[in-house]
């Protein structure tokens, strides 16, 4: 299976496609997690995929063609964060490794400046989390009720890093959690 990030053009060839397919998917994870046509198209309109800090792909499979959606964001910060959205077809089949693999080759191999790529999920996404630890992410923090959710409770928010040491040794570098004695 091979992976490719397709870099697309949010204001252009790509608008349609990219406004279809944020409305026609939920993303039961997400603050937002079903965009109307008329948010997606403010949020173009607004640079959200395509300005200094972001920017946007289609994520390409050889043999399944577009099979998702992949976002930098925080590029200006030189720690960039990252939004993934497979379609709903291509979720739940052990797709998402090789796509955050794919990314981080993409990060580190294009971006020299850049020491550290970072991810945060809400904590019952159970498939996102999952996919970090299988890649080598270490959870970095546990944001305790950081997550709001509409319809209930706000949640945990959880980060993930991933070290270019560890992306280049394929060795995840761990630390202590509670390494302050009192
Ligand atoms: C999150 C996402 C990228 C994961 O990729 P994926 O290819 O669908 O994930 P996988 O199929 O490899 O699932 C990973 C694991 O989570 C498990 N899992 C998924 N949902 C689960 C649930 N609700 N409870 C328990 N385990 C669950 C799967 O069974 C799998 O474990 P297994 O291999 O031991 O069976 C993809 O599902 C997606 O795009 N979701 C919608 C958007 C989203 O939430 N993006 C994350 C924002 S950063």
């Amino acid at each position: 299976m091979t992976i490719s990030f397709a870099r697309l053009d949010p204001t252009g060839t790509d608008r349609v496609d990219l406004v279809d397919f944020m409305a026609r998917n939920e993303f039961p994870f997400h603050v937002r997690s079903r965009p109307t046509r008329e948010q997606v198209e403010a949020s173009i309109a607004e640079g959200a995929f395509r300005d200094d800090d972001n920017d946007s792909f289609w994520i390409e499979h050889d043999e399944l063609g577009r099979i998702g959606f992949f976002r930098l964001e925080d590029l200006t910060d030189g720690a960039p964060l990252f939004d993934l959205r497979l379609d709903a077809p291509f979720r739940g089949r052990g797709l998402g490794q090789e796509i955050l693999r794919a990314a981080a080759d993409h990060v580190f191999g294009t971006m020299p400046e850049v020491n550290r790529f970072e991810g945060q999920t809400r904590e019952d996404n159970i498939a996102m989390r999952k996919t970090f630890l299988r890649c080598g992410w270490v959870k970095e923090a546990h944001y305790r009720q950081g997550w709001p959710v509409d319809s209930g409770a706000p949640v945990a928010s959880v980060a993930y890093g991933l070290l270019r040491q560890d992306w280049q040794s394929g060795q995840t570098t761990t630390f202590e959690w509670e390494d302050l004695a009192v």
